[in-house]
């Protein structure tokens, strides 16, 4: 039997606030989201991010501070991404191995100051380290070279699985990298570090404040389409995922966040692992701009987006927004 109009009218459940709260069916706790926060060198340090108007670059001690207000505000996570200074780059990104660089010493801050209150993500590729921003090594013609650069990147996830990390997140889109990442860490103790695959990562024109962030921008010629996915394709998206849960990944990253939620919702339909999204710098600055425009309500475009992920089978959301998301949410 099936109701119609006017016995059936969809408007009547959506009257009253009480109502609408009864049958809202997906929910957004502060616990959804994971802080994006972004490394650099010096004590007591906050420096403005231009193109992210709204998010500094810290210290380590600020990290620390940042880390504890994540905490407060019930955020499970945070992710550290270091601006590595011009004189500690270069063409093979060996900052990236080095256990005393800029994120080993943020992760241990980070735990110093907050114990295991909340998890450290940290990602794993060679851009922020590479004297041409790049995320892995090239060959001469420029081409970024696939296994040379996993052992590199293997590497890098060791070192910073040594200093505290909780989430190894290869960014890189290496082929086979989860694997052999999976696999060093298991020979080195860490059985419980777990991997948060970029799975299904594209080469985007929503990563630029990002670059700008990390200072890799300046740096980057040419674009990462040898080795980022390609934007028209979704197919794809299922192999990668399938190799990386194959290879041994414990949760799935899909990214972009808001323009590839289709993905979201397939990754989710065909598999049984936890999916996350990135909500990224650009899609951050587009909101940013929206609101300065006068063009929405800056709090509600912020819960609703992240609400769409979740809609769409997130488990979590890494944004930019989170600390704010986290106070609306709270209030
Ligand atoms: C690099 C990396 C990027 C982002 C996260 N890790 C940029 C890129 O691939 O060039 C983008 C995040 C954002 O735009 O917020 N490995």
């Amino acid at each position: 039997m099936r109701s119609s109009y006017p016995a059936l009218r969809l408007r009547r459940t959506r009257a009253s606030g009480w109502s609408r709260a009864l049958h809202r069916e997906t929910i957004l706790t502060s616990a959804d989201l994971i802080w994006p926060l972004f490394v650099t060198e010096g004590r007591g340090v906050e420096e403005p991010i231009a193109s992210l108007p709204g998010v500094s670059r810290w210290s380590v001690d600020g990290i620390a501070a940042r880390a504890k207000e994540a905490v407060s505000l019930g955020i499970p996570c945070i992710a550290l991404f270091p601006n590595t200074q011009r004189d500690r780059r270069s063409d093979d990104g060996a900052e990236a191995l080095n256990p005393d660089n800029l994120m080993c010493r943020a992760i241990r801050a980070v735990r110093d100051a907050c114990g295991q209150d909340v998890g450290i993500l940290t990602d794993v590729a060679l851009d922020p380290y590479t004297a041409h921003g790049q995320d892995g090594l090239l060959d001469a013609s420029g081409y970024v070279v696939n296994d040379d650069t996993v052992a590199v990147l293997v590497d890098q996830a060791i070192n910073q699985a040594n200093a505290g990390a909780d989430i190894i997140a290869p960014s890189d889109m290496m082929d086979g990298r989860v694997k052999a990442i999976r696999m060093a860490l298991e020979m080195a103790g860490h059985n419980n570090v777990q991997i948060m695959s970029y799975a299904a990562k594209y080469a985007s024109a929503f990563y630029g404040p990002f670059r700008d962030a990390v200072g890799s921008g300046g740096l980057l010629k040419g674009d990462k389409k040898s080795y980022q996915m390609d934007p028209a394709n979704s197919e794809e998206a299922l192999r990668e995922v399938a190799l990386d849960i194959a290879e041994g990944a414990d949760s799935i990253l899909v990214k972009p966040g808001l323009p590839y939620l289709d993905i979201v919702t397939r990754v989710k339909a065909r598999f049984e692992v936890p999916v996350f999204a990135y909500q990224v710098s650009g899609e951050y600055a587009m909101i940013e701009a929206a609101a300065a425009a006068g063009a929405g309500d800056r709090d509600a475009l912020v819960l609703e987006t992240l609400m769409a992920f979740k809609r769409a089978g997130c488990s979590g959301v890494l944004t930019y927004h989170a600390a704010h998301a986290a106070r609306l949410i709270n209030a």
